[in-house]
């Protein structure tokens, strides 16, 4: 099969769209009242960034919306996903709305709105306001008043006109590498320390959804990483290993949410209370229901038993065999349909429908004459949506697939070296190309409504 046949069918209803956050495309870092965040500063600490590039233009999104938001209705998605600065409602993370801040996301929701694309969008996408990280950040637990505060302002503004809201995005990347690795902003390296900002992270999310509900959102998610994650090998140590990865990259964030409990976390020296973090009454509000799972899925895990000198519970190695994004991410479609099954089997009734949040690749995309070519993309779309197709068959409840992303951004640590767009953006003109994989999409996107 070509990857230029046309996709299985889809119900109409199914929300198709790109998925972005707001430090990897606006810009405008200081614009309009907007406060510091933790990139802001992160990005300016020697070594943090590959060639000590930052986001302050970033795609100049902040002034190209109206071309950015025509990119999308000529594309032929009816969904969006974007994510809302913290720090251009509330500067320093609390305290009253600054007016222009709300007013730029209702502009941008409108705008959508006006083109029927559904927003989705992010509240907190990584970039914490830095007086909330100079007061400990997520290792405090006011935080995750402060963030219920911030998310009751914009949906007071928004959820008139906004049905779909998400909290958090991949708290378990923003632990591990923004205050595990120390690799991601704030840049601590706390390992195993660092557990609370998980507890932190997952109460605030249950604290948001109730704040949202009360202004009256309709539709409530969460985005999760997940990961299959499978073991080197059957060794009874590869296994035990397997298992602690899986705890800890999925199980950690989506049990406490869907089932109420957090799973064991013996491996990482954590008690049932997470060393002194977890209150009476926490795991009722962390478990509030919602109305959807975001899925951001990139790839399986293969994980064996730590070496000697490993600090954690298991080692992760590369998985042979596949082809492979210029992040050098295995590619591997058929995780994506395993993903959603083992889902299904883990929860089962306890889980909502599910809403793929991000899935996409890098690729070193360059113009030549003009055209982007990009046949591993395709690829990579192509084999996911089947893959998707696939669990949906098996029974799964998948209502959208929004895919990472639409314009060529800042891609954290590494800069502007990773390109994940549909369309290629030049760093220095900020010209937009739309690549042979928007067109690719745009077609079978047609194809898909002119049957329905
Ligand atoms: C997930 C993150 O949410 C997003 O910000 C990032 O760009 C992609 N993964 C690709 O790494």
């Amino acid at each position: 099969m070509t990857a230029h046949a046309p996709l299985p069918p889809f119900p109409a209803s199914f929300h198709w769209g790109t998925s972005t956050s707001a430090y990897q495309i606006e810009g405008a870092p200081a614009e309009d009242g907007k406060g510091v965040s933790i990139w802001d500063t992160f990005v300016r600490r020697p070594g943090a960034v590959r060639d000590g590039q930052t986001g302050d233009l970033a795609c100049d999104h902040y002034h190209r919306g109206a071309e950015d938001t025509a990119l999308m209705a000529d594309l032929g998605v009816n969904a969006y996903r974007f994510s809302i600065a913290w720090t251009r409602v509330q500067p320093d993370g609390s305290g009253p709305a600054n007016p222009a801040g709300l007013a730029y996301y209702e502009q941008l929701v409108d705008s959508l709105l006006e083109k029927g694309i559904t927003p989705f969008p992010t509240l907190f996408h990584w970039d914490l306001p830095q007086a909330l990280e100079d007061r400990d950040g997520w290792l405090h637990r006011d935080t995750a008043h402060r963030f219920a505060d911030y998310a009751a302002l914009v949906a007071d503004r928004l959820a008139d006109r906004v049905e779909h809201w998400i909290t958090l995005n991949e708290p378990f990347i923003h632990l591990a590498y923004g205050y595990a690795f120390g690799i991601h902003a704030p840049g601590r390296a706390l390992m195993t320390d660092a557990i609370p900002v998980a507890h932190h992270q997952l109460l605030a999310h249950g604290m948001a959804v109730k704040a949202l509900r009360s202004a009256g959102a309709r539709k409530v998610m969460i985005a999760n990483n997940c990961t299959p994650v499978w073991s080197a090998s059957d060794a009874p140590d590869d296994k035990t290993a397997a298992e602690a990865y899986d705890t800890l990259h999925n199980h950690l964030f989506n049990d406490p949410i869907l089932l109420g409990t957090y799973p064991d976390l013996s491996a990482y020296g954590a008690g049932p209370d997470l060393n002194g973090v977890v209150r009476d009454g926490d795991l009722d509000v962390i478990a509030a229901p919602l109305d959807g799972l975001g899925v951001n899925y990139y790839n399986p895990t293969r994980v064996a038993a730590p070496g000697p000198e490993h600090g954690l519970p298991f080692q992760d190695l590369p998985i042979e065999g596949v082809p492979r994004t210029a992040f050098d991410w295995p590619v591997v479609p058929d995780g994506l349909r395993e993903v959603l099954v083992g889902l299904a089997d883990r929860y089962g009734d306890a889980l909502p429908p599910i809403y793929i949040t991000e899935n996409g690749t890098s690729v070193d995309d360059k113009v030549v004459d003009g055209r982007v070519a990009d046949p591993e993309r395709i690829a990579f779309l192509d084999g996911h949506i089947r893959a998707l197709s696939q669990a949906m068959a098996a029974g799964v409840d998948v209502r959208g697939y929004l895919t990472w992303t639409l314009l060529d951004n800042f891609e954290w640590a590494e800069g502007f070296h990773q390109r994940f767009g549909l369309v290629h953006v030049d760093h220095q003109t900020q010209t937009r190309t739309p690549k042979d994989s928007y067109y690719w999409l745009r077609d079978r996107l047609a194809e898909l409504a002119a049957t329905e």
